[in-house]
């Protein structure tokens, strides 16, 4: 059925900013609606772009019979209109392929064709039931009063059930995405089998989790390849792994059975159960009686036990995490025991599978669930946000296939279904908004999730977005995604997005969804305690994109292995004398040269226009459109009288403007930092990054205020931290220092598009925070 598969991408080292454009870029033409060679957008594109064109022509069967099982009922007049948009949409979408990734941004985000294509770029959707795309057949296992321990009679439980893997061929020979993924899947496999088995490697407060990780990434991609080839060289390859990681293979793994798994630092025990747990479902039928009962062993001595352990017994330093914990710690410690517990249920005689279960699911309906605050946003960061979110999405997945409901998981927080949301606008045209702490190696954990929320909640936007991202490509996308899902992310998507709850409260701005060149601003106020401490000291800072580059950008995390770095959140926490946490680090002003006050209370408020993208990816920015946010940071500061600040575009999304009014009675410095090239000139900055150019200015400057650049390193005055910062290479920040005083910064961010004469610039009018409103600086 295709004509063209996917060619498995080969490893990219990262590559900096200012590197040559990729060769090869594959573009897209409007007339044929498929990819070409041939260079079709006009201006320069700053991300480097990653990989073969993948285009598959897929021949959909024009009638397919017995599609059932769609969860998404729309009535039947509406089927029948809505079902052949959407399925031709779906073919449409299929013959574009998959689009590249540029290997400059962070997170190789997806280059989107620079096109109209009203056949594909519809409203996402879930197509009906009849219609001209496979889809999954329903479950036959609908138990009628759902219990943890009432588990599914045939194997796989866990995220895979059998009904899943005999569908799976007719729907990758039908589908270009699920085509692309296992081909990636079995190349990842092939990877990983040239390597040796996973090395033990204790890395101080971060224990094993790195190992724990690709033990699970690596036992979920030999068992899927099992399954698709039936070659058991990929199940002697797991029990290799699992031999290894349990102290049996050739060489030592930990340095007794007591810390093994690592307890004290319990994600790693989960992750590892958890993979353990995954290989003894998935592959059921290829263990004797003999490795089941080493596996479950193994499992019990080094996961189980101390899991109980850590539930049950108070105060416990495994266990810390099953009080009050709301973020990543008590997703995935609670995942992996359940999981694990699933996978050994009805086999283990000792009854700690269901002991466990009776344990994981009420604490984590207590708080991994609240891990999403009322707006969306995850309480630690938005790196975090990966972690607690594919154990949540495991967690969830595995107890409704293995038992039949989610047991309170997708619902006992109401606002849990908008974290997709979330991670939309959070991401930038190239990273993250990536304020805090970043956190360890990803390996298994990726942005998936979504997938599974998206056809959990109905939010097919979410899956639609997700299936292009470069991590899409691993074992759980293949059960968790949906083939009916068709339309495209941006059409219909508000540009701006606000969020309010006062832990986090930020502000999400954008010119575009779809051009790797766009506008993004975002700025964040919120709680300074109350993230499980891998925030900064950050209330008002902030991240500028344009023009393929990240101008004002975040220095990420410092050493884990630190002293004192996660000591507390404090304000005499030793956390906040590195420099990558401390005010002096993030983009906003400092007074005193002191830290923000860790109790800040800020208040918001913000305005839009309200435009959604379209259809097309080129999306043209209404003259009058605009976005604004203030906050009140009074509160996040020592020595300050008031200080607000506020951010909002100009001329239809092309300028920034970012003020502040502030009374302190001590010095105040304005800072941001950038991996620009700066040059200052009294009230003018410009920046360089590659070949394109931003000018800042001051508007209305106050007297003798001027700009100048540091250093991105510690103030003299500061106290001595425990042990020296890491180095910031690169990265200038650019300041304006005033003496104590009552002053208002206008600053304008103009970057300078192509095309754009200064003449095209607008100069706003100086107009007070408190009367900024949609049509103030028009
Ligand atoms: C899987 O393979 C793809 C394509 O070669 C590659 O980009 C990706 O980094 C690999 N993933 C892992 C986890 O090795
Ligand atoms: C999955 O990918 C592998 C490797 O490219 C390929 O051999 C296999 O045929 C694919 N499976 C299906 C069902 O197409
Ligand atoms: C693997 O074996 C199962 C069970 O015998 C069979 O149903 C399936 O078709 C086989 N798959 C392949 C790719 O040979
Ligand atoms: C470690 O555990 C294994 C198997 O459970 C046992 O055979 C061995 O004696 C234990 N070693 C020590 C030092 O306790
Ligand atoms: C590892 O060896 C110990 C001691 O013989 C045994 O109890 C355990 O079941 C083994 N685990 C695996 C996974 O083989
Ligand atoms: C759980 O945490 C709360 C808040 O920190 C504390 O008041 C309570 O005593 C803790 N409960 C247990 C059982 O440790
Ligand atoms: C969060 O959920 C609650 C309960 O359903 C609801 O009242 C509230 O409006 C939601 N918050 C947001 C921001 O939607
Ligand atoms: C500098 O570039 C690196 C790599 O892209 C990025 O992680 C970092 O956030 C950037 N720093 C700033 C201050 O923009
Ligand atoms: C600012 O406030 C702190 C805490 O109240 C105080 O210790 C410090 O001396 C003040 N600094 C200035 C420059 O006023």
């Amino acid at each position: 059925m295709q004509s063209a598969a996917g060619t498995p991408m080969s490893e990219t080292p990262f590559k900096p900013h200012n590197s040559p454009y990729g060769s090869g870029d594959p573009y897209y033409s409007e007339s044929t609606g498929f990819l070409t060679s041939q260079r079709q957008r006009k201006g320069a594109s700053n991300w480097i772009k990653f990989g073969v064109p993948v285009a598959i022509v897929v021949i959909i069967a024009a009638v397919v019979g017995g599609v059932v099982g769609s969860r998404h009922h729309t009535s039947a007049a509406e089927a029948v209109s809505s079902q052949a948009a959407a399925s031709s949409a779906a073919s449409a979408k299929s013959a574009i392929g998959i689009y590249p990734t540029g290997t400059n941004s962070q997170y190789m985000m997806p280059l989107y064709p620079s096109t109209t294509n009203s056949a594909a770029f519809t409203s996402p959707t879930f197509i009906p039931q009849s219609n001209a795309v496979k889809a999954w057949p329903s479950d036959s296992f609908q138990p009628s009063n759902p219990a943890p321990t009432s588990v599914r009679p045939d194997r796989p439980r866990l995220i895979a059930p059998s009904y899943k893997w005999a569908a799976l061929p007719d729907l990758i020979k039908n589908d270009v995405y699920m085509a692309n993924w296992n081909a990636t899947i079995f190349g990842n496999a092939s990877d990983y089998y040239s390597q040796p088995v996973v090395q033990y490697f204790m890395d101080g407060d971060s224990g094993i989790l790195d190992n724990a990780r690709q033990v699970k990434e690596r036992v979920k991609a030999f068992s899927y390849v099992y399954r698709m080839t039936n070659d058991t060289k990929w199940v002697d390859r797991v029990w290799a792994e699992l031999q290894n990681a349990a102290g049996n293979g050739t060489q030592s793994f930990g340095p007794d059975n007591d810390t093994r798994w690592n307890p004290a630092h319990f994600l790693d025990t989960a992750e590892m159960v958890a993979a353990y747990g995954i290989a003894y479902d998935w592959l059921y039928d290829q263990w004797s009686a003999d490795q089941k009962s080493s596996i479950i062993s193994t499992m019990i001595e080094y996961g189980l036990n101390p899991g109980v352990t850590a539930l049950t017994n108070d105060p416990n330093y495994w266990g810390w995490w099953k009080n009050n914990t709301q973020g990543n710690w008590n997703c995935v410690c609670n995942n992996g025991l359940t999981m694990a517990a699933l996978a050994i249920l009805g086999d283990d005689t000792s009854g700690i599978a269901e002991q466990l279960l009776g344990l994981t699911i009420p604490n984590a309906n207590e708080n991994c669930v609240y891990g999403v605050t009322s707006d969306g946003t995850w309480t630690e960061t938005a790196n975090y946000w990966y972690f607690g979110t594919t154990a949540h999405a495991e967690m969830a997945s595995s107890l409704i296939t293995a038992a039949g409901d989610d047991f309170g998981l997708l619902k006992t927080n109401a606002n849990f279904s908008m974290t997709g949301m979330f991670h939309m606008y959070v991401t930038g045209p190239g990273t993250l908004f990536d304020w805090g702490d970043h956190g360890p190696n990803k390996y298994s954990s990726t942005a998936n999730s979504i997938i599974f929320y998206a056809d959990q909640f109905d939010h097919p936007e979410y899956m639609l977005f997700q299936r292009d991202q470069h991590d899409a490509a691993e074992p759980w996308t293949m059960f968790w995604y949906n083939p009916e899902v068709a339309g495209a992310f941006w059409d219909g998507m508000e540009l701006d997005h606000f969020f309010d709850d006062p832990l986090d409260q930020w502000a999400s701005m954008r010119s575009s969804f779809t051009d790797e060149n766009a506008l993004f601003v975002a700025m964040k106020a919120g709680k300074l305690q109350g993230h499980q401490t891998h925030n900064d000291l950050d209330c008002g800072d902030f991240v500028l994109d344009a023009l393929g580059h990240r101008w004002a950008g975040e220095l990420g995390s410092g050493n884990y292995r630190s002293p004192g770095y996660f000591s507390s959140d404090a304000q005499d926490s030793q956390r906040w004398l590195y420099y990558r946490k401390r005010t002096e680090g993030q983009n906003t002003i400092l007074v005193g040269a002191q830290n923000q006050d860790v109790t800040a209370a800020p208040t918001v408020q913000h305005g839009s226009t309200g435009e959604r993208q379209g259809s097309s990816t080129v999306y043209e920015v209404p003259s009058d459109s605009t976005a604004y946010w203030t906050a009140d940071l009074t509160s996040a500061y020592f020595n300050v009288t008031s200080f607000k600040r506020g951010v909002r575009t100009l001329n239809a999304r092309k300028q920034v403007l970012i003020q502040d009014e502030i009374n302190a009675q001590a010095s105040i410095q304005w800072r941001m930092h950038t991996n620009a090239t700066v040059t200052t000139d009294g009230t003018t900055a410009t920046l360089k990054l590659g070949d394109e150019t931003l000018q800042i200015s001051m508007l209305n400057p106050p007297s003798g205020a001027s700009f100048s650049t540091m250093q991105a390193v510690r103030l003299d005055t500061d106290p001595t931290p425990p042990e020296p910062d890491q180095e910031n290479p690169g990265v200038t920040v650019l300041t304006i220092n005033l003496d104590a005083g009552s002053y208002t910064l206008e600053l304008l961010f103009n970057p300078q598009w192509p095309g754009m004469q200064s003449s095209d610039f607008v100069s706003p009018p100086s107009v007070p925070l408190d009367q900024w409103s949609l049509t103030s600086h028009n």
